[in-house]
């Protein structure tokens, strides 16, 4: 069972430890959140297996239960089993959705089942506005009526539910799942140009396939969704987390150690394990995963985030995190996120030098950092913060753990395992995702 309310520990890292073992990487959560929420979608009981063991999961599993849902999960299997009732209530809250912006995903479904929704305005990772108008200039479009106020979203399909022609401003993840998940049940066809096609979005793909839905274009940036009048329940496994196995790979990198990083998909990191070999990583690639040895002291690398297959924004504070330590200056750009620079002036806490200049930073490596106290502002922003504390002298304590808990399985236990001078320190108290 996940760590709840364990948001307020704190770890410790008493640095440096060069991390040296064997990972394996959970299902991913960028997936598991949205092919619960495509369960939705056909009454009866969907399964769905590699389910990450992490507090999303168990935001995401609250939400749907007070969806109406029955949600099971199994912690020996890795399952979790929901079952959907014939009428949904279609009214998410601002308590759970608040704690998780991936609860912006049962709109779709629930416009779809319902034609009603109301879901609160999310909050989530404090790294930008993150608006929601692609997701409603293409429900809107597909002929649903969409008012915002008192903190909601409030959808409702007067008549019809149908197919629609959209060309996103730009490949949104959210939108396009959103997108797309509606369309299987409208009448006549959607088409979605300009798609996301992270990995994610191909695994959500198929488990609607395997429901019944009709996709073609799967992986590319055209979707085109054939409406069905209802859908099936399915058994669906989810697709390997690229982003925790980037993240191990980055912890390799950064303290010159070497992980052998099981139950990867490599081919979903092609552009990150190129620039992590220019750092002077070796690579080398198994059936079941690949194993990764960093240098003595890296190179720096220069990185610009892009939508898939681009590098993923989620992995640019590791890269950071990479050339504050790296034999030079490196820059990093941010395309995705504007504001996912938040975690650089904690980085700067334990030495690191950063300058910042819009959507760029500049990075000159120095030889050590110097453990200090820092705050985790994001999932990924706390994993990157405590990777860096590896290779800081003396000790780093890091707050903010819970954020760290929704995206990684047992983070701390693993970085154990690896060598890591790392313990959990229970604080108690309630933790507030949204600060
Ligand atoms: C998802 C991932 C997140 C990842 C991101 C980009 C989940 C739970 N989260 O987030 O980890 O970093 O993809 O790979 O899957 N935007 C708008 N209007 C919209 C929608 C998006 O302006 O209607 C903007 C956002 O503010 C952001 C950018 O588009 O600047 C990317 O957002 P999007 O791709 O939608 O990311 P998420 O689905 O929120």
């Amino acid at each position: 069972m996940a760590l709840n309310g364990g948001g307020t520990d704190l770890v410790v890292v008493n640095g440096p430890s060069r991390l040296t073992g064997t990972v394996h990487v959970s299902g991913a959560k960028n997936s598991v959140l949205k092919l619960m929420t495509a369960a939705l979608l056909a009454e009866g009981r969907s399964t769905i297996s590699n389910v990450p063991d992490i507090q999303d999961v168990w935001i995401m599993a609250d939400l749907l239960r007070r969806l109406g849902c029955g949600v099971v999960y199994d912690d020996v299997r890795a399952t979790v089993a929901i079952d959907v009732p014939e009428q949904l209530h279609y009214q998410a809250d601002y308590d759970l959705v608040r704690a998780m912006r991936a609860s912006i995903s049962v709109l779709g479904p629930l416009i779809a089942r319902c034609r009603i929704a109301e879901v609160a305005l999310p909050g989530g990772d404090a790294i930008g506005s993150r608006g929601l108008d692609m997701h409603r200039s293409g429900l809107e479009r597909m002929g649903a009526k969409i008012t915002i106020d008192h903190g909601y979203l409030r959808a409702r399909v007067p008549g019809e539910l149908y197919g629609a022609r959209h060309n996103l401003d730009f490949p949104s993840v959210g939108a396009t799942e959103n997108l797309m998940m509606a369309a299987t049940l409208a009448t006549g066809t959607t088409v979605i140009e300009n798609a996301a096609r992270e990995p994610e979005i191909t695994d959500i793909a198929h488990m609607l396939l395997s429901m019944g839905a009709r996709i073609e274009g799967i992986g590319t940036g055209t979707l085109t969704i054939d409406g069905v009048d209802r859908l099936e329940p399915t058994v669906h496994q989810v697709v390997p987390d690229r982003i925790v196995a980037g993240t191990w790979a980055f912890a390799a990198a950064v303290t010159g150690g070497t992980i052998d990083i099981q139950d990867a998909n490599h081919g979903h990191l092609g552009v990150v394990l190129d620039k992590l070999t220019q750092a002077g990583c070796l690579i080398d690639v198994h059936s079941n995963g690949f194993t990764i040895t960093g240098p003595e002291r890296p190179h720096p690398i220069n990185v610009s985030t892009l939508p898939y297959p681009g590098f993923p924004t989620d992995l640019q504070p590791f890269v950071v995190a990479l050339n504050s330590i790296a034999s030079g200056s490196g820059m990093v750009t941010e395309n995705v996120f504007e504001a996912r620079w938040g975690f650089t002036a904690e980085l700067a806490r334990l030495g690191a030098i950063v300058r910042l200049d819009g959507h760029h930073a500049l990075v000159s490596g120095i030889r050590r950092l110097s453990g200090a106290p820092v705050v985790a502002s994001d999932i990924r922003a706390g994993a990157a913060l405590v990777i860096a504390a590896m290779v800081a002298d003396g000790v780093t304590e890091v707050t903010g753990v819970g954020h760290i808990d929704r995206g990684y399985e047992g983070f701390v236990e693993q970085l154990q395992t690896l060598g890591g001078g790392i313990e959990r320190k229970p604080v108690g108290g309630e933790w507030d995702p949204a600060v």
